[in-house]
Formats: C-alpha cells, sequence, structure tokens
C-alpha cells in the first residue's frame, strides 16, 4: 500500500517537500493521544527477547532512526511511535544555519537511495536544548544527540563550537554524538584525523562532564565510509585510548559505487552524501573491520544500507549493538520499523544465539 501511495504521489513531489509532508502528519499523529496509541500498537510491537541493553541504557531493542530526520528534535514521540527504539536527533551545531540552498535531495529510486547536500540545516543548539528541556515525554524512548560544527567557524574554532553545544545538549542526551563525517560541511571530515580528533574528542569528554556532573553521558563518534581502512583503524585504536562509548558506521559516502540502475547521470553527478542501499557493502565492511579491532570495548552502531531484517541481522553479527536506519524509511514507509523487527526476533529464535547479545559479532569471532 505505502508503496503505490509513494509511486502516485511523494514520488512527484520535490524530495524535501514530500519529507515534510510526512513529518508533519507523523507529528500530528502523535499529538492524538488514541490515534498515537492505537498506531504504536501496530507499528511498535515489543519483543522481549529483542531488548538491549547498550551504552549503559536500556532500549525495547538495537533498531534505531540515524540523524538527519529529526534535525530539530521535533518528532521523537512520533518517530518511537513508528517503532524505532532510539531516536538520534541532530546534527544540531553551535549556531543556527539554513543549510545549503535547495534542491539538495535527490531520490534515485531504482537504486534504492538517496543523495543529500543538506549542509546541517538547524535551528541551533540553544533552541533545540530548550526544546529537549520543555519535552514531555510521551512514548519512554532513548534520545541520541548529534552535534556537528557551524559551517561559517572555522576550522581552528571547531572544538570550541563543538564544546558550546556538548555544554547545552548533553543534559538531555541519553548519549551524545561527535560527527565528523558529514561531506556537506567543507572541512568537516578532516577532523577525523587523528591529531584532530583526539582534542575535539577530550573536549566535548570534558564538556559533557562539566554539564552534567551527575551523571556520564554516553560520548560516540561517527566515521565516514570514505575512510581508508588504516584510519579505519586509528579511531578504532584511539576510541580505545580514549574510553570512548562507541563509534557510528557510517554518514553517507561521497563514491558513487553500487549504482547501477538510475539512469539519469545528472542525478548521479549530484553533489553530496549517498545514502541507502549502495552503502551497504561498505558500512557492513567498515563495521567488521572495527569490531575485530576493539571487540567488545567499544559498542559500535551499524547504519548505512540498512533495508530490512536481514540486513540489520548482518551487522549485528559484524559487531553492530545498535542499528540504524535512514534512507530505506523513505522508501518503505511505516511499517517499515515493524517489519525489520519482527525478523530480528524470527532471526535470533531460530539461531543459536540465547540473546541478541550474544550475536554481537559472531560472525567476526568465529573467522577470527
Ligand atoms: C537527507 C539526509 C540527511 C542526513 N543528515 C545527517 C545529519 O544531519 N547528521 C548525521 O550524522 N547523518 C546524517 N545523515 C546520514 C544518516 O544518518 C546515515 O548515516 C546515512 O544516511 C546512512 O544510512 P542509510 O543508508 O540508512 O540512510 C543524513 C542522511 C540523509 C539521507
Amino acid at each position: 500500500m505505502y508503496k503505490t501511495f509513494f509511486t502516485l504521489v511523494f514520488r512527484r513531489m520535490d524530495p524535501e517537500r514530500a519529507h515534510h509532508l510526512a513529518f508533519r502528519w507523523i507529528r500530528l499523529a502523535a499529538r492524538v493521544p488514541v490515534l498515537r496509541t492505537f498506531v504504536a500498537a501496530v507499528l511498535a510491537p515489543r519483543y522481549p527477547e529483542l531488548r538491549t541493553e547498550a551504552l549503559g541504557l536500556r532500549m525495547h531493542g538495537p533498531f534505531g532512526l540515524a540523524a538527519g530526520f529529526d534535525k530539530n528534535a521535533v518528532a521523537i514521540d512520533g518517530m518511537a511511535m513508528l517503532g524505532f527504539d532510539h531516536v538520534e536527533i541532530g546534527t544540531v551545531t553551535g549556531e543556527p544555519q539554513p543549510g545549503n540552498p535547495r534542491k539538495r535531495l535527490f531520490r534515485l529510486v531504482p537504486d534504492r537511495a538517496l543523495i543529500n547536500r543538506m549542509g546541517f540545516n538547524n535551528d541551533g543548539s540553544a533552541a533545540v536544548a530548550a526544546r529537549l528541556a520543555a519535552r514531555e515525554e510521551v512514548f519512554r524512548t532513548v534520545v541520541g544527540v548529534n552535534i556537528g560544527k557551524t559551517k561559517v567557524v572555522p576550522e581552528a574554532g571547531a572544538a570550541a563550537d563543538y564544546v558550546k553545544s556538548a555544554e547545552r545538549l548533553a543534559p538531555h542526551a541519553d548519549y551524545l554524538v561527535v560527527n565528523v563525517s558529514s561531506p556537506n560541511t567543507p572541512g568537516l571530515r578532516d577532523l577525523q584525523a587523528t591529531e584532530a580528533l583526539r582534542p575535539l574528542l577530550t573536549a566535548v569528554r570534558e564538556a559533557a562532564d562539566r554539564a552534567v556532573p551527575t551523571r556520564r553521558v554516553p560520548l560516540l563518534v561517527k566515521i565516514a565510509p570514505d575512510l581508508a581502512d588504516e584510519d579505519v583503524d586509528a579511531v578504532a585504536d584511539l576510541a580505545v585510548e580514549l574510553g570512548l562509548d562507541g563509534i557510528i558506521a557510517t554518514n553517507t559516502t561521497i563514491a558513487r559505487e553500487g549504482l547501477g540502475l538510475t539512469s539519469d547521470p545528472a542525478l548521479v553527478a549530484e553533489t553530496g552524501g549517498l545514502s541507502g542501499a549502495p552503502l551497504k557493502a561498505r558500512s557492513l565492511e567498515v563495521l567488521r573491520r572495527l569490531y575485530a579491532r576493539v571487540g567488545d570495548r567499544v559498542t559500535l552502531v551499524g547504519v548505512g544500507g540498512i533495508e530490512n531484517a536481514e540486513d540489520a541481522w548482518q551487522r549485528i553479527l559484524a559487531g553492530a549493538t545498535l542499528v540504524q536506519g535512514y534512507s530505506a524509511f523513505i522508501y518503505e514507509g511505516p511499517f517499515w520499523s515493524r517489519a525489520v523487527h519482527k525478523g530480528l526476533a524470527a532471526r535470533l529464535r531460530t539461531s543459536p544465539y540465547a540473546t541478541l547479545a550474544d550475536a554481537v559479532g559472531a560472525d567476526v569471532k568465529e573467522t577470527a
């Protein structure tokens, strides 16, 4: 049903307009008590065997919404209503900014992919912190807060910009993510080099501890799939050295591999980050490499091209404790997370593993 609707309605609309329209419906539904209870009962069924503990947090399951969908923390309950077990809001920057000029989001439908160069359009850390502080929680869900650099801030001021966001947002975050991997802010991905990343992560850690002295807010870093393998290893080693809580692998890619079906070369040539199905293989590879390096010392979050329960299961076997998705939600619609949960529970039941935690990294351990 959703696929027909997508073809007849959303596909004919500008992708960003379609996003805002769908987003508005989700937010509206989440405001009506009877409706949201009904929708959640249908779309967010609870499977006790999927209960997950990660980053010191309890979740209904391992599957969450990746950053970028709810940049301003306006639809957390709506997304929880649709069955996402955690919602990562952001990227939020120190200061508000409009992002890049439109058009900046493109659908590559035959390849089940997206290209975006949104450029961190968001309300800024002060406004988002105020929104989170005022939030009246409807559905208990884990809220991750993803932070990035304000575009006009030069690289020399990057750490201060992240620190500002961390101080404002850490009190409202179940976990905090330092995003150094979006391709749409010039120079941002250079912060992945360990000489830049070490002081940045140290400063953000200190800022979070200053802002929240009573609780250790878990800190993660989100990396690009375009890192060379030895740079992935370097980030893994740094994470262990700094006692980082987690690594999110991966963001979108600037590569254009894995695209075979989209016939319009003008679309493929759009600058920005590619997400969805073509990203699957590299994201899985990066995750596997990270797990081989850090094992259970750092929590890994698998994201990039996850389309169904089998993809999510493969990420868990490759070392992910949590998995996230974004692009497939656009193509699969509101029943997507329900299908992922159902399929994950079925796979766990027929697997040799008693719990989901036992399955984490099983493939990598086996080949080691
Ligand atoms: C339109 C769009 C906007 C995004 N914005 C952000 C963002 O602000 N911060 C971030 O860390 N990742 C952002 N991402 C990347 C996703 O969180 C995710 O890492 C990536 O899309 C790969 O997952 P997927 O293949 O399931 O979409 C964005 C992705 C898309 C498609």
